[in-house]
């Protein structure tokens, strides 16, 4: 637990499932105050605002598409007017799927593109424009991948995203260091979310995929919230700009593991 994050009012892009609910989570048992948005079903927000009182928190839950501009301003008016301020924002929202590069429609690569790229810039402007209005001293987290560095066959527009959102980070970082903004990625491997739920179903996948990882095993949800709540936390005061991986190794080339090479 981190003492300072008692009362700290939090928004998080996509926090009615997956990540972005156990980060929720955890802000809950800080005792944070959680704006939870969802996009999808609202009964599963529900949900974790409940989750999110009984750890101890306080949240509100709002409806709102990351990819449009009103719908993240909305975002942080929902911090302000129920809680009073922001201190914390978390662009987590973000979407996959699987196809051939050569067959990828241009809708299908601007969706992606979008939701996963575009939306936690207009999440890190409509954050960015608040704190420096008011002065605040506030911390940007952006939910990247350990695809910012290993490229992805079949998820070309993911991994796009993905590496855009690196040198979104630095760049930001650097531009508002000097008003002490802090912002900083969060590099997952493989996670049991539910985005991942069909492929880890299947027991050879899960080894094949397992095998990737030099600590042996699929991260569970809680471990990347760890992560969030350091970030966000002032015990990483002197970090800015990084991509903190949380992959169980997977960025460490695993098939050198043997020592061949
Ligand atoms: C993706 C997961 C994938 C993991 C490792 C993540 O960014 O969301 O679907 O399992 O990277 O490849």
């Amino acid at each position: 637990m981190y003492a300072d994050l008692a009362g700290k009012v939090v928004v998080i892009t996509g926090s009615s499932t997956g990540l972005g609910r156990a980060m929720a989570n955890r802000f809950g048992q800080e005792k944070a105050k959680v704006v939870i948005n969802y996009f999808g079903k609202e009964e599963q927000a529900k949900e974790v605002q409940q989750e999110v009182i009984k750890a101890g928190g306080n949240a509100v839950i709002v409806h709102g598409d990351v990819t449009k501009e009103e719908d993240i301003k909305n975002l942080v008016n929902t911090a302000v007017q129920n809680f009073g301020t922001l201190d914390i924002f978390i662009n987590n929202a973000g979407i996959e799927n699987e196809v051939v590069s050569h067959e990828l429609t241009l809708v299908d690569w601007d969706k992606v593109i979008s939701t996963n790229l575009t939306g936690a810039f207009l999440g890190c402007r409509e954050a960015l424009k608040y704190f420096v209005e008011k002065q605040i001293r506030g911390n940007i987290i952006n939910m990247s991948s350990v695809h910012e560095r290993i490229p992805w066959p079949y998820f070309v527009h993911y991994a796009a995203s993905k590496g855009g959102m690196k040198l979104m980070t630095q760049t930001l970082a650097m531009e508002y260091a000097p008003k002490g903004i802090r912002i900083n990625n969060i590099g997952p491997g493989a996670i049991n979310t539910p985005i991942n739920a069909e492929k880890f179903a299947d027991p050879k996948t899960k080894r094949e995929v397992e095998k990737m990882i030099p600590l042996g095993y699929i991260g569970k949800p809680e471990e990347i919230a760890n992560v969030a709540a350091w970030l966000a936390s002032s015990e990483s005061s002197y970090v800015t700009g990084i991509t903190l991986f949380a992959d169980g190794g997977m960025t460490l080339y695993p098939a050198f593991q043997a020592g061949k090479g």
